[in-house]
């Protein structure tokens, strides 16, 4: 492919050479003889400097007036600056204006959330989302390259889908010609049987869920990567989880150091990832959230307290993550308060063989998995106490009719996932459009 400029990302193979460059007014500055512009061209920054005595009158006074996010064609000469970010300076030979931008909305002060996300379209272009938005890319690459690596076979499960996975409190509905579909909540049930036919398998999409929730842990419409591994039980599903979680934290801090730098994450927590992880059972996990010192923090904050037997609380989670420096997986769930297909455990058939996997510093749930209910008739009672609609189930029962084996799985929401790994606060900035209960807009 030939082009005509260069990228900045290319500046180390063009020093002391003119090169020419496009991309758009991110920042300027004038300081008397000086100008100071900053190009971003999506590969890198680079300060291009105009000296009065260097350039035509016209170009000089022109930096002023360029608004920002104007498209540019800049030639110049590279200079290598150790003081320079990013470690490049160019001095500007000649400026070409390709679109003058209007006055830009977002200017280098301190706007609300809201008001960047209703202009998220050209948010996308700040420093921040775009740091976020690289690791989530890298996180992305890292479970494609897992799977494939390990002979997984990538399998895309349809997102307009006859019943509910996931519970019916958070299904989306749409009519679809002369019935109802269903946007998919999970890929799981697709992949069951695929993994009879392929042995391991995976999907990767947008899944959604009409969470009713505001909170800064749930989106609507997220992504999931989801493996599911026929003749795998429970203990190797744990060993995949934590494989799958240290690989993509290694690759993330071995190729993602810049945009982590921007974030001003401190990687020490990251650094210490490796398996094992530490597993607990579900009543373990419990009786920590019944000490009398992690009630009173529950008191404190004004969150409902823990009781024995339910789901844990977004508090909960962060509670328990804070008594170890590793994601720990929370093994045994009470099988009434997990989903139907999960295979109940032999010693105590009142323990689903669930395992949810929660990520430190308080980030809580990422991964969600269980080994599957594979004898036909345990899970057609199982689909009839949930209230599901058995006709709708009846090719998913089918799987355990024609050689069922004991099979597992997990799925990890990205945007969970590289919250935790950028160190921030909400899920909102981890996915490039979000929608949330109040936002579908842009
Ligand atoms: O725990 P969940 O509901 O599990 C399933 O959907 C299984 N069918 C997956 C499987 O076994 N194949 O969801 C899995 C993960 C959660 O751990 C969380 O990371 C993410 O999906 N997730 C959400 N992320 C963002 N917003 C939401 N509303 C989410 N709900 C779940
Ligand atoms: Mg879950």
């Amino acid at each position: 492919m030939k082009r005509d400029f260069v990228y900045i990302g290319e500046l180390a193979q063009h020093v002391d050479e003119q090169v020419v460059l496009k991309g758009w007014l991110y920042q300027k500055r004038s300081s008397g003889k000086i100008k100071f512009l900053v190009l971003r061209d999506g590969t890198g920054y680079l300060q291009c400097i105009a000296f009065k005595k260097d350039v035509s009158e016209e170009l000089f006074e022109q930096c002023d007036r360029l608004p920002l996010e104007s498209s540019l064609t800049i030639t110049g000469k590279v200079r290598a600056d150790e003081r320079a970010p990013g470690g490049y300076e160019l001095s500007i030979v000649d400026l070409q204006v390709i679109h003058e931008a209007g006055e830009y909305p977002i200017q280098p002060k301190e706007h609300g959330v809201e008001f960047l996300f209703d202009n998220r379209h050209l948010y996308l272009r700040s420093r921040t989302p775009q740091a976020v938005l690289r690791i989530r890319n890298e996180v992305v690459q890292s479970c494609r390259d897992f799977f494939y690596e390990r002979g997984f076979v990538l399998i895309d499960s349809p997102i307009l889908t006859p019943a509910a996975c996931e519970g019916t409190t958070t299904l989306f509905e749409t009519p679809y010609f002369d019935t109802t579909a269903y946007l998919a909540q999970s890929g799981q049930l697709y992949l069951e049987p695929a993994c009879m036919a392929f042995g391991k398998v995976y999907c990767f999409g947008p899944t959604f869920r009409a969470e009713k929730s505001k909170t800064r842990r749930h989106l609507t419409e997220f992504w999931m990567v989801e493996p599911e591994v026929a003749f795998m039980e429970l203990p190797q599903l744990l060993e995949l989880a934590e494989d799958f979680i240290s690989y993509i934290v290694g690759r993330v801090l071995d190729r993602c150091a810049e945009p982590l730098k921007i974030l001003e994450r401190d990687t020490t927590s990251l650094e210490r990832v490796k398996v094992p992880f530490p597993r607990i059972t579900y009543d373990e996990a419990a009786k920590i959230l019944m000490e009398p010192e992690s009630q009173a923090k529950m008191k404190e904050a004004g969150a409902p307290l823990f009781e024995n037997g339910s789901d844990f609380g977004a508090l909960d989670e962060t509670l328990l993550t804070e008594r170890f420096d590793q994601p720990v997986m929370v093994t045994h769930w009470p099988a009434e308060i997990k989903s139907f297909y999960m295979q109940p455990d032999a010693d105590d058939p009142t323990k689903a063989l669930g395992v949810d996997v929660l990520a430190p510093e308080g980030y809580g749930e990422i991964i969600g998995g269980s080994q599957r209910v594979h004898d036909h008739d345990l899970l057609l009672e199982r689909i009839k106490a949930h209230d599901l609609p058995v006709e709708a189930f009846q090719w998913y029962l089918d799987i355990r009719k024609y050689g069922s084996v004991p099979h597992s799985g997990f799925g990890m929401g990205i945007e969970r996932c590289v919250t935790w790994l950028c160190g921030i606060p909400h899920l909102r900035e981890t996915i490039p459009y979000p929608r949330q209960i109040h936002r579908l807009y842009p």
